[in-house]
């Protein structure tokens, strides 16, 4: 009797992880998306962490001065792009949009992976807002 009670508890428990487990890995998933805040973005406060892990090993202001590579530690500059950037298709900073989307008309930002859905919604978001320092 004690037996087939203990199996019992080990499916009963077997059964809750099966459950259980797919609906956390489907929680996790969805997380970042719905959480993903792209209201008041500014160039100080948002876009400078998604810079700074993404793209300044290579666009820094000492790889510009060494090179003249476009910095992205400077708000000026970033803003100086920008107000140059309407594409082919006359949008406002859609070259940017198109280089980090990685859509193939433009050079692919990072080079050798891409930014999380997130990122990307903050950036555009950012730019939509007018793109503000702070
Ligand atoms: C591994 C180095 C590297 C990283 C990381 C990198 N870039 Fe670049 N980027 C380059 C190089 C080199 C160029 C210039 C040559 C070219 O256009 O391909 C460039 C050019 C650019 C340009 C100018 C394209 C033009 O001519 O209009 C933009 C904008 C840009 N990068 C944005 C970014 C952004 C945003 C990130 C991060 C999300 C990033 N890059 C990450 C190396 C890098």
């Amino acid at each position: 009797m004690k037996f087939i009670t203990n199996i019992s508890l080990v499916c009963l428990c077997l059964m809750l992880g099966l459950f259980l487990l797919p609906s956390c890995k489907k929680n996790t998933d969805q997380v970042p998306q719905n959480t993903c805040d792209t209201n008041n973005m500014t160039f100080s406060k948002d876009m400078t962490p998604i810079f700074k892990n993404n793209c300044l090993g290579c666009h820094s202001k000492a790889q510009y001065d060494a090179s003249g590579i476009m910095n992205l530690e400077s708000y000026a500059m970033v803003k100086l792009y920008l107000d140059n950037d309407y594409h082919a298709d006359g949008i406002y900073g859609s070259k940017l949009m198109h280089i980090i989307e990685q859509n193939g008309s433009v050079p692919n930002m990072p080079p050798s992976y891409k930014l999380s859905t997130c990122e990307i919604s903050k950036i555009q978001a950012w730019i939509n807002q007018k793109a503000k320092e702070n």
